[in-house]
């Protein structure tokens, strides 16, 4: 099965972009993941396009951006000028969900829909079969550096199976929380892609960091 890892832009280093993303392009990560916050769907805000359009520009990875905002399909077209690879949405941002995930597959980018913690992936039976990506968050969203919520381990088992029984072609993301105790975990319960936000940006050596999440 499918392992790759996605390193998360929201702890690196912004007084140093060149040099974390230097690191980043030299190391054997697949993504590079980017939290968009708001300050409304989520309490905290992080960066805008401005500064993605620099980050784009340094990285040499498929970019995967996860919009934890309202109405994220208002930022289809810029997301789509960064040249992401994939957009994640929150389900529980989109009233139609269906029609958003279309657009994004319509723009030529991978259609990733996101759960919150307490959103049970029932939520995701009658759409499963449109989108590439579901992403299930192991925090409540907003933060990097929070403990991963255990639960999740089921999620990803459950997610799997409906995956699996249906034949579809969706990779199991998982955001929050992921170190390399949790991410073999993951691993083992059906996950594809682990984002790591603190686990790779404050470790003594990321390069081996990002390794090591890929070997597990
Ligand atoms: C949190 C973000 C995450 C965050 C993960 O809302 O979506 O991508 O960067 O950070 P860690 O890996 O530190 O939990
Ligand atoms: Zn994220």
């Amino acid at each position: 099965m499918k392992r790759l890892v996605a390193p998360s832009l929201l702890s690196a280093n912004f007084g140093n972009l060149e040099s974390d993303m230097d690191m980043i392009n030299r190391s054997e990560c697949d993504w590079l993941h980017i939290d968009i916050m708001d300050g409304v769907f989520v309490p905290n805000i992080s960066f805008g396009f401005p500064v993605l359009k620099h980050v784009a520009r340094l990285c040499k990875k498929p970019l995967d951006v996860h919009l934890m905002i309202v109405q994220p399909e208002k930022f289809l077209n810029e997301v789509k000028a960064l040249g992401a690879y994939s957009m994640n949405v929150h389900a529980e941002a989109c009233t139609h969900l269906h029609r958003v995930v279309q657009q994004i597959k319509d723009a030529g980018m991978k259609a990733g829909v996101t759960l919150n913690p307490a959103t049970p992936v029932s939520v995701l039976e009658e759409i499963i079969g449109d989108v590439d990506i579901v992403m299930l968050m192991a925090v409540n969203p907003g933060f990097g550096g929070q403990k991963f919520i255990v639960h999740t381990l089921d999620k990803v088992a459950r997610l799997r199976r409906m995956i699996d029984e249906r034949g579809a072609d969706v990779l199991i993301e998982v955001d929050g929380g992921v170190n390399r105790e949790t991410g073999l975990k993951l691993y083992e319960a059906g996950a594809n892609v682990l984002v790591a936000g603190s686990a790779v940006f404050h470790a003594s050596d990321p390069l081996e960091e990002i390794h090591a999440l890929k070997n597990l």
